[in-house]
């Protein structure tokens, strides 16, 4: 999958450098760094995060000066998807550790991670067939597993506020670029 995903994302880049260099390249840029305030601007139906947030995550990665709204799904979707592996690794630790009602809530939260992955592994893929359709509700299916889990622990202290906060963040993001694919 891995590469599969490197492959159409060198043929997008690709097209785009084609694209870029048949139009006048600086109406381009200026066209697409819209994008991301506009982006990061609009009430998608759930968003909770900030404008700050949402501009900082998409900028953090290269692609995303000049990108359109396909890469910008990519950025999007891989950002939840390196968010959601980090934060199973790190259950996964806290797992070894842990006794009790605390090592339910984890483990709970485990699968919760593992569906997020899941799904955000699967709007990676279809990003690659240029299939858009499916890409809202696996976004919101990522954003339900991060609620789930701050749930699971049931207003106790949970360790992993701060990584279901990122989550839905990122899923949020991920919602509206969706629903921008498909208009
Ligand atoms: C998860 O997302 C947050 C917010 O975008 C970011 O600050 C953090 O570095 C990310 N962590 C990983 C491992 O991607
Ligand atoms: C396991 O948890 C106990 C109690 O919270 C703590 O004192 C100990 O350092 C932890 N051990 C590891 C390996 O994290
Ligand atoms: C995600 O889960 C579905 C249903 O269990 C499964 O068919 C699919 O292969 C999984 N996808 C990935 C990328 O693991
Ligand atoms: C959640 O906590 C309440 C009390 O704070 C308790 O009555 C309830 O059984 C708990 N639910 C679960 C699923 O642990």
């Amino acid at each position: 999958m891995a590469t599969s995903y490197a492959l159409c994302l060198f043929c997008n880049l690709t097209f785009f450098t084609c694209l870029a260099s048949i139009m006048i390249g600086s109406s381009v840029i200026t066209a697409d760094s819209d994008l991301v305030e506009r982006m990061c601007g609009r009430s998608c139906s759930r968003a909770t995060s900030s404008d700050k947030f949402c501009k900082d995550a998409l900028n953090s990665d290269w692609r995303t000066p000049g990108a359109d709204a396909t890469i910008l799904a990519y950025v999007a979707f891989g950002l939840a998807h390196l968010n959601a592996s980090s934060t199973q690794d790190q259950i996964t630790s806290l797992l070894s550790n842990s006794t009790g009602p605390v090592r339910q809530h984890l483990e709970q939260c485990l699968l919760d991670y593992a569906t997020a992955l899941n799904n955000t592994e699967e709007a990676l893929t279809d990003l690659d067939w240029e299939e858009f359709g499916r890409l809202t509700s696996f976004a919101a299916t990522a954003w339900e597993q991060a609620k789930n889990c701050e749930s699971a622990f049931n207003g106790t202290k949970s360790p992993l506020t701060d990584n279901n906060n990122n989550l839905f963040g990122l899923s949020e993001i991920c919602v509206c670029i969706s629903q921008q694919l498909i208009v």
